[in-house]
């Protein structure tokens, strides 16, 4: 594992004195985080915050491993149908481990990542699968999710119309070990079902099966994607603070709150990293974003996260953020050494203005623009930290998923907020099962139906 946490761009001396941290800010908060830190340990020691042993756990790799080889050698394509925690940590592990072109390869299973019920979207897709040759893993955390459940069925009726009652073959769940009504469908049909360990909630689930299945099944290596998560636990379990990236990270996003700094970008200067900005939205907006403290009391803390993608968004956000509002804290992922490296050429020979890029690669081309944007912003007073890869590998994956888990545990700490629970999602489950008609939310149902007609409508 060998990525490293540049943070000098937040500091005082560098990002001046008015939107700067200095080493004061960070000291100061030492006793509190050892607080915090030390209440991780005993969460993750009684089970109760399970995610934090999750590098450490190898018990069901095996299983995966094997069942992964098996579906490869039986289907042509794979859906996964799963949503927020139970689709954004396999999504940014396939983009960014199997690459955004895999379907276009000879590989076998051709993978699909639906996370929407876009009722066009799911059916196109519908029209590009033989549904008998296709493994649809169900993932569900709770096995209620309107979403999946909706997803579920719909794919169900089109492999009963080919299959039959042996459509279960085709089917493989994960889900929680005994809760929920995936469970109760495994008891009807001997559907395989791995199991997300009790206490790891959606958004920090990538490293149990939710997201591991869909890795090996693609041929990456789930094993070094663990071990790179461990060495960053182990780095983020460190009691010299200082050296704690997780402290880090958290304690430079907490102090930026208090300064009215509340949107954080994460901006990837890679292509197979931008849907790890995709996975910290979820992470961050949700873990963080409460209404109530520990006690009860109304705080109505959270930053925004924003994904931005280098060089692209260059030409469409960095206006904004180098001379709009300093209301941001921006973090880039770099990649320090891309795998294709071929020099360009300058072909035009008669237009010297383009000899510049003669000899010169892509990487060169891609770092130089995310060090030209980082400079524009802290010549701007805009604090910008970076993620730095020394390359896109397993490890490296591995140590980012679990960095950011650890520093969202940390953040929630600072800021007194119970990070793992997710109410404002739950309320809006609710509304949805009771608008869908769903029997026990007939007393909601009504709720809403009494809002919407006391609704005054504005509409051109
Ligand atoms: O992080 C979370 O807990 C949520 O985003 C869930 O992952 C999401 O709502 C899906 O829930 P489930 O896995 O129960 O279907």
């Amino acid at each position: 594992m060998d990525i490293h946490l540049d943070f000098s761009n937040v500091m005082e001396t560098n990002v001046g004195s008015e939107h700067g941290l200095t080493l004061d800010d960070f000291e100061a908060l030492i006793p509190q985080g050892h607080e915090i830190l030390t209440a991780l340990r005993q969460k993750a020691n009684d089970h109760s915050l399970e995610f934090y042993n999750l590098p450490f756990s190898e018990e069901q790799l095996d299983e995966i491993e094997k069942y992964a080889e098996l579906a490869r050698k039986r289907f042509d394509s794979y859906v996964h149908l799963g949503i927020g925690g139970s689709a954004l940590g396999p999504i940014a592990l396939h983009t960014s481990l199997a690459g955004s072109y895999y379907n276009l390869s000879d590989k076998k299973p051709k993978m699909f990542f639906p996370d929407n019920v876009d009722p066009d979207w799911v059916h196109e897709l519908l029209q590009h699968i033989d549904v008998s040759k296709t493994l649809f893993h169900v993932v569900s955390k709770s096995g209620s999710t309107a979403e999946t459940a909706a997803q579920m069925l719909y794919f169900v009726h089109h492999m009963t119309e080919m299959m039959g009652e042996s459509f279960y073959k085709n089917l493989l769940f994960t889900t929680d070990p005994v809760e929920g009504l995936l469970n109760r469908i495994a008891r009807e049909y001997p559907i395989k079902c791995f199991r997300i360990p009790p206490g790891v909630g959606g958004r920090f689930s990538v490293l149990t099966p939710v997201g591991l299945l869909s890795a090996a099944l693609a041929g990456i290596n789930i094993r070094e994607i663990l071990r790179g998560a461990r060495e960053m636990a182990r780095l983020c379990d460190t009691d010299n603070l200082m050296e704690n990236p997780a402290y880090i990270y958290a304690v430079i996003h907490y102090l930026y709150m208090h300064r009215q700094k509340n949107i954080s970008v994460m901006m990837a200067y890679s292509n197979r990293l931008r849907d790890l900005a995709d996975w910290y939205r979820q992470l961050w907006a949700e873990s963080l974003g409460k209404r109530f403290n520990t006690n009860g009391e109304r705080v109505e803390v959270g930053q925004t996260p924003v994904k931005a993608v280098g060089a692209t968004d260059q030409h469409s956000q960095v206006q904004l953020y180098v001379e709009g509002p300093n209301d941001k804290v921006i973090t880039f992922l770099q990649v320090e050494n891309f795998e294709e490296n071929t020099p360009l050429k300058n072909h035009f020979t008669y237009i010297p203005e383009f000899d510049y890029l003669d000899g010169k690669t892509l990487a060169e081309l891609l770092n130089s623009e995310k060090q030209a944007t980082e400079l524009a912003l802290t010549n701007n007073q805009r604090p910008n930290l970076t993620i730095k890869f020394s390359a896109v590998n397993e490890a490296n994956i591995g140590a980012f998923f679990f960095l950011l888990e650890a520093a969202t545990a940390f953040a929630g700490g600072f800021l007194d907020i119970n990070a793992f629970d997710q109410p404002g999602v739950e309320e809006g489950k609710i509304a949805t099962y009771a608008l869908m008609g769903r029997k026990g939310f007939e007393q909601k149902k009504e709720e809403i139906e009494s809002l919407f007609a006391r609704k005054k409508a504005f509409y051109l």
